[in-house]
């Protein structure tokens, strides 16, 4: 078999779009993946110069590299610290890693060149760069807002305890016009703690490295305790809480101090924003092509979400309602921390009627069954009306 025939068979087997060029820069040989590259057929490129697959402007700069490296020439990457560009047969510019090796034949020099192209490669890179960006910037604002939230908690709590000690007139008697000024001082200050509060548990570094703190976790066991904290509250409001747990234990490997705080935020929302009726927290396991789910689903018979609101709730600081008490943050927080559990909340809503919110964790460690079933007979505790289904 002839040289060239050999060669051409090997230029075919590589992976890369491969060209070999004379020492004058004249096309001798070109493989499949060349044509498929650029858009020429072979015929079209040979004795063409090489030149005609670069963007107009490198054209003579590469001249002058090719003479360069036909008086010098070694297996190399073409200079590694340019941006190198090919250019179709439609013109459209592309970005090229090339390597040079030279081919000494009877006729004199021969450059071989492998030509890959980068796009999507250096796309990948390019995001990755701006990934790496944002995680700087949001963690360089996570220790900002840790440190500010912590440097204003102490004066805080300071404000908070002397208002309280001077509505209790321990520091002497007040006359009434006093005492609703400073009312208002106290529930200013209280609305900043909780605030304050609750950025400090998003921003909080033992919370965000606690996150993949995992443990086997009884979810019924978990609901029924927040059921209880919130309980007081919706006693005073006249409304009924209860509790249900679907069919078998739904055990799940998840972080309990998370998957607490996130149910305190949907439970206490539900008492909060319900004024008659009352509350519904259920349990129960779903399958989903991820494998199972772990739904707790907190149904209330409240105000409900304005429409135009809905797409909005989950948004930092964002109210629909102003009349009630809040920072805005608790399900922006919550929805955070869901995240970090591999889950999301969702929710329905019917102004007027009520809404249900769903904290939804598909989790690979989700189980279920075979947790101690002492623990969510709990919910059958005074407080709290249980039912098993
Ligand atoms: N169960 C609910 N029923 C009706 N509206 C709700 C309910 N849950 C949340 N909302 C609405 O969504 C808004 C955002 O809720 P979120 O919990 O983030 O803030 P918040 O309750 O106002 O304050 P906090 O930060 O103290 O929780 C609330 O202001 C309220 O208007
Ligand atoms: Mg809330």
């Amino acid at each position: 078999m002839p040289l060239s025939e050999n060669l051409e068979l090997f230029l075919e087997s590589v992976p890369d779009a491969m060209l070999i060029v004379d020492a004058e820069g004249m096309i001798v040989l070109a493989n499949g993946r060349m044509e498929e590259l650029f858009g020429y057929s072979r015929a079209e490129l040979a004795g063409q110069p090489v030149e005609m697959l670069m963007p107009e402007a490198h054209r003579k700069r590469h001249i002058a590299f090719r003479e360069g490296y036909v008086r010098e020439p070694r297996a190399r990457d073409m200079a590694a610290n340019l941006e190198l560009k090919g250019v179709r047969r439609s013109g459209e510019q592309f970005p090229v890693e090339i390597s040079l090796s030279p081919i000494p034949s009877s006729n004199g020099i021969l450059i071989s060149s492998a030509i890959r192209d980068v796009t999507d490669r250096l796309e990948r890179e390019r995001k990755a760069r701006v990934r790496e960006v944002e995680l700087e910037k949001l963690e360089n604002m996570n220790r900002f807002l840790f440190s500010l939230s912590h440097e204003l908690r102490t004066p805080l709590n300071a404000i908070c305890g002397f208002t309280a000690t001077l509505l209790m007139e321990l520091a002497g008697p007040i006359n009434e016009k006093q005492r609703t000024q400073l009312s208002t001082v106290e529930e200013s200050a209280a609305h900043l703690l909780a605030l304050i509060n609750q950025l400090l548990s998003l921003q909080n570094p033992d919370f965000a490295a606690d996150s993949g703190n995992l443990e086997r976790t009884d979810g019924c066991e978990i609901a029924v305790s927040v059921c209880k904290m919130v309980e007081p509250e919706a006693a005073a409001k006249g409304l009924a809480l209860s509790f249900r747990c679907e069919a078998e234990a739904p055990v799940l490997l998840t972080n309990r101090r998370i998957l607490t705080q996130i149910l305190i935020n949907l439970i206490g929302n539900a008492v909060k924003y319900t004024d008659k009726g009352g509350v519904t927290v259920s349990v129960s396991r779903q399958e989903s092509n991820r494998g199972p789910t772990i739904e707790f689903t907190v149904r209330d018979t409240g105000i409900g979400i304005p429409h135009e609101a809905q797409k909005r709730l989950f948004e930092m600081f964002y109210r629909s309602n102003r009349e009630r008490e809040g920072t805005g943050l608790g399900l922006f927080i919550s929805q955070q921390l869901a995240g970090r559990l591999g889950g999301r909340i969702s929710f329905v809503s019917e102004p007027g009627k009520g809404s249900v919110f769903t904290l939804s964790l598909h989790q690979k460690g989700a189980e279920y069954g075979g947790a101690n079933p002492g623990h969510r007979r709990s919910s059958g505790e005074p407080g709290v009306a249980s039912s098993r289904t």
